[in-house]
């Protein structure tokens, strides 16, 4: 049995958020693939992890025994974030774009789950992990739009996933959002269909793949 940690960051609901869409049908096909696989779901807008702490980061370095209340106190949390990505087999989430980064509360998770030592920078707990992010955005970024150069989601989800925690990173995107809310884009709706279309179907595949690769592992 395979466990699935997904996470979402998207301030709004299902219904109107990309991501959370996206996710759903990947979540759902992965389910559908493996009845006895196990999801566990966190909800960043919902319920945000704390943002890093001077005790909770030097907690991150000393024994258990050496932690002092306060650093005990503050790293419990960090503790439990860190645990339950270890414990997965896989790892979804949904990544809006925020002002060309990651919302807030996905970079205050990253802040807790990233521990020279442990997890990153030649840590091997997470290593070969692979991980599923939905990168949803209002506008376009590829090459040869206006934008190209201007994504700083992508590149440094892959950084932090990839190059700090040795993971196998994979992107869904996505995008042209916007164009569905904002008349003054009217002309963009048929490129973001296509793509709202092409993320549903790449998180239905991909899903499916993940999950009959993982069953046959475990
Ligand atoms: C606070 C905020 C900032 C945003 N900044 C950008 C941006 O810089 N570039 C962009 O293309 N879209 C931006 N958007 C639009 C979102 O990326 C877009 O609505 C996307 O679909 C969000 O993912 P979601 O549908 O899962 O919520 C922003 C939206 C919000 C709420």
């Amino acid at each position: 049995m395979a466990t699935l940690l997904h996470i979402d960051s998207s301030v709004l609901p299902v219904s109107d958020s990309a991501s959370r869409a996206v996710a759903d049908t990947f979540r759902t096909s992965w389910l559908q693939q493996h009845p006895d696989g196990f999801v566990i779901y966190r909800d960043l807008a919902a319920n945000p992890a704390s943002h890093i702490s001077a005790a909770a980061q030097h907690a991150g370095y000393l024994s258990p025994e050496e932690h002092t209340v306060e650093q005990a106190a503050a790293f419990a949390e960090r503790k439990e974030l860190i645990e339950e990505l270890e414990a997965a087999d896989a790892v979804l989430i949904g990544a809006p774009m925020y002002n060309l980064s990651v919302p807030s509360t996905l970079k205050a998770w990253i802040d807790n789950v990233v521990l020279i030592g442990r997890t990153a920078m030649g840590a091997a707990t997470l290593a070969g992990k692979p991980v599923i992010i939905i990168a949803s955005r209002g506008g376009a970024y590829g090459p040869g739009t206006p934008r190209e150069g201007y994504d700083y989601v992508q590149n440094y989800l892959r950084g932090v996933f990839e190059m700090m925690l040795g993971m196998e990173v994979e992107f869904i995107v996505p995008e042209l959002t916007g164009a569905a809310v904002d008349p003054s884009m009217s002309e963009l709706l048929p490129m973001y269909e296509e793509s709202r279309y092409r993320a549903h179907d790449e998180a239905a595949t991909r899903a499916q793949n993940l999950a009959a690769k993982l069953v046959e592992a475990v």
